[in-house]
């Protein structure tokens, strides 16, 4: 007997079992799943009254004992006073942390307090940067409780917050399916090989497995793992199940049974022959004469030269580079690397996926792209958009990692194969060595400068390590080398830009989607540049940089198709200057600390190039409450306040009276996808159009009826009827 929140529970757990699973098994889904490795603390619960990682805890250690979960905190009616703390400062983002996080905090003694790095050394969260987290455990309310209508702006409380903190908000695996089967996948331990033959006969033998899939069962169909809403804009070179292997992590067979422990040992019994292939592990060996090619199809569309591993090739120049350097007082030339780097969000790839009643294939997904991977699916299935759905609870956090099919394309051939109801969530080790990373990038910069500190030439030479796959190498190349430069007014630029395919984990989507890189680059090299002229950095930057007047070049397409609409960076750099001004004697935190400062400015252009739509329909309903259907998923970045908010100012109503439906792709309108901000900047302008027309409708409605003497009435700051 294990007593949780209070009840007695008698189910026995399994040989090994830990805590986590077994609570999830019981329906306490607040208990959360991050690392399963004791790291991250999103799965702490209490035992008799302490603290403990519930995911490296046996479950047999709790029998006779008394566990507390998030869902129990709360005593009666009353939030646990923590729990209203984290509502009062809206801890959180995602909220995938916050359960784990709110359970350490609770059990914290008041001496704790002082140094909260060490208290919550086992608490990970991904999204906030802590700053909200400290301000809840410092009592501080940062939240606007006033009245719930005003203008945008206004720091309003998320509505998903109460569900949060007391753990009965959904995220994606947080649902209970009769008849639920699990996948596990057996990964390439070889970075080049070919599957010469798979023996599934001892895995299907165990007690529990259903099915293994292999690259026999896989379709046929090629398809990219990245989503944008033009397919072609990223080379279709992925098979769900593909029987060469170009990285060390990537699928070679899935295996479904009744639980993931038997799924796991149906993956051990499985007997794999390899026929080792040569391969390419740097960009560089890539490129080396008579390298291997890493794909053999030269047909593909928009691959540059795949039988040299060339994924893309981004050329151009304005002006004369070679003149510039010429005129040039100063030359600085600079290599720079940035190295892979994982999203991290504390909810890993995952999704269940089953056939309704109508046979249709539905998907519970952890996307930020629903409807482009229902599209990807009915491309990779031939299935017509009706027999396909896929949609989004609340999901643990994104950065990007989620603008690509990990996990759904394999889920979907699971259930066509079984007919029931599979899952598949993914390790933490998974995630870091079996989904794409943050393009690894090699940035050779040449830049010349008059002796005032004018520059006169700025070439970028960029490799780019695609991995094995070609997901998002194209986009994350161009806007890397364009917006990079672009910032500058330099009438000489050059770009000689190649991303590389290697046979290393696939790169992809990431948080300013190839300029972290490019930028880290150039403005080390304008910092040096400056270095080397004697000149302040910072003023170096005011005589370059582009001014509200200027035109934004492209080395690669000269004058851009993106305007200049408000102007703050000459704002900026003087709150920066102020700023490093004020704290230039500053003691470090402690003597053994160096400390240094530093100065970089950037531009992201957030919209993608070839297109971003968003639908967003807004209805008023008989209960006198307004309907707002949009297509945007909510991962913490916010967009469920963004577009209440929106719709209720545009209307002159209050938040409270905007309810929201998501991120569905049967029951909302067509949306590109969460990235890039395009969840407010897109999908948000949409919702703004929706309540302008809505708000037009009503006024002339409300008119008529008030002309006609039935008892509408207009108000200066909205409609009331
Ligand atoms: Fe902490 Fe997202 S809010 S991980």
């Amino acid at each position: 007997m294990i007593r949780v929140n209070g009840r007695e529970h008698t189910a026995v757990p399994g040989p090994g079992q830990c805590l986590r699973t077994w609570l999830r098994e019981q329906g306490y889904f607040g208990v959360k799943k991050g690392c399963d490795a004791g790291d991250c603390g999103a799965c702490t619960v209490h035992l008799d009254g302490r603290p403990v990682h519930s995911c490296i805890l046996p479950a047999r250690r709790a029998r006779f004992r008394t566990v507390t979960t998030v869902e129990g905190l709360a005593k009666g009616d009353a939030m646990h006073p923590m729990q209203q703390a984290f509502l009062d400062a809206q801890g959180f983002q995602c909220g995938f942390c916050t359960a784990g996080m709110l359970m350490t905090a609770a059990a914290l003694k008041q001496q704790q307090l002082a140094d909260l790095p060490a208290a919550l050394k086992g608490s990970l969260c991904r999204c906030t940067g802590y700053r909200a987290i400290t301000d809840a455990l410092a009592g501080a309310c940062t939240v606007d409780r006033g009245p719930a209508t005003g203008p945008v702006g206004r720091s309003l409380p998320v509505p998903a917050g109460p569900g949060i903190v007391t753990g009965t908000e959904r995220f994606t695996l947080d649902v209970a399916m009769p008849g639920l089967l699990h996948m596990k996948v057996l990964r390439s331990p070889h970075a080049h090989a070919v599957i010469r033959a798979i023996d599934t006969s001892a895995a299907l033998l165990l007690p529990g497995v259903r099915a293994v899939l292999t690259y026999a069962d896989s379709p046929a169909r090629h398809f990219s793992t990245a989503t944008h809403e033009d397919p072609d804009d990223d080379p279709a070179d992925t098979l769900v199940l593909d029987r060469t292997l170009r990285f060390v992590g990537q699928r070679v067979a899935a295996v479904i049974a009744e639980s993931e422990a038997k799924a796991e040992a149906g993956c051990a019994a499985l007997v794999v022959d390899y026929g080792i292939l040569p391969a390419v592990l740097s960009p560089e060996e890539a490129l080396a004469p008579g390298a291997p090619a890493v794909h053999d199809k030269q047909g593909w569309a928009g691959l540059a030269d795949p039988a040299r591993n060339v994924v893309a090739d981004i050329r151009g120049e304005v002006g004369d580079v070679a003149a510039g350097l010429r005129a040039a007082d100063v030359v600085h030339e600079g290599s720079y690397r940035s190295h892979r780097i994982q999203h991290a969000h504390l909810e890993t790839h995952c999704a269940i996926g089953w056939l309704d009643e109508a046979d249709v294939l539905t998907l519970r997904s952890s996307t930020q792209t629903p409807f482009l991977t229902r599209d990807t699916l009915c491309r990779v299935f031939d299935r017509p958009r009706e027999t396909v759905r896929v949609f989004c609870g609340r999901i643990g956090g994104g950065f990007g990692g989620k603008q690509e099919i990990m996990v759904e394309d394999i889920v979907a051939l699971a259930v066509l194969k079984t007919g029931q109801p599979v899952k598949l969530e993914l390790t933490r080790t998974e995630q870091f060595s079996a989904t794409a990373s943050r393009h690894a990038m090699r940035v050779r910069v040449r830049a010349g400068a008059r002796r005032d500190g004018t520059l006169t030439a700025l070439h970028l030479d960029l490799l780019s390590d695609a991995g094995a796959y070609a997901n998002h190498s194209w986009g994350t190349l161009h806007h890397g080398c364009n917006e990079s430069t672009m910032l500058y007014r330099c009438p000489n630029k050059r770009v000689d830009a190649r991303a590389v395919y290697t046979n290393t984990l696939p790169g992809g989507a990431f948080r300013g989607y190839g300029l972290s890189q490019t930028m880290f680059a150039v403005e080390s090299a304008m910092d040096e540049l400056a270095m080397q002229l004697g000149m302040d950095p910072i003023a170096f930057r005011r005589r370059n940089a582009i001014g509200s007047q200027d035109a934004l070049v492209a080395a690669t397409h000269g004058a851009d198709d993106v305007e200049i609409g408000s102007y703050g960076l000459d704002q900026c750099l003087d709150l920066v200057e102020a700023a490093l001004t004020r704290d230039a004697g500053a003691a470090p935190p402690s003597p053994e600390w160096l400390t240094g400062t530093g100065i970089a400015i950037g531009m992201l252009d957030t919209v993608p190039p070839r297109g971003h739509f968003a639908d967003a329909r807004l209805s008023l309903a008989a209960d006198g409450l307004f309907d707002l259907a949009v297509g945007t998923a909510e991962f913490g970045n916010g967009t469920t306040t963004v577009h209440r908010q929106l719709a209720a100012a545009t209307l002159g109503t209050g938040v409270d009276r905007i309810r929201i439906l998501q991120a569905d792709t049967q029951l909302v309108g067509h949306d590109t996808g969460a990235f890039g901000s395009t969840g407010t900047v897109v999908a948000g302008l949409a919702t703004t159009r929706a309540a302008e027309a809505l708000r037009a409708r009503i006024c002339a409605f409300a008119a008529g009826k008030a002309a006609d003497g039935t008892g509408c009435s207009l108000q200066a700051d909205g409609v009331q009827i």
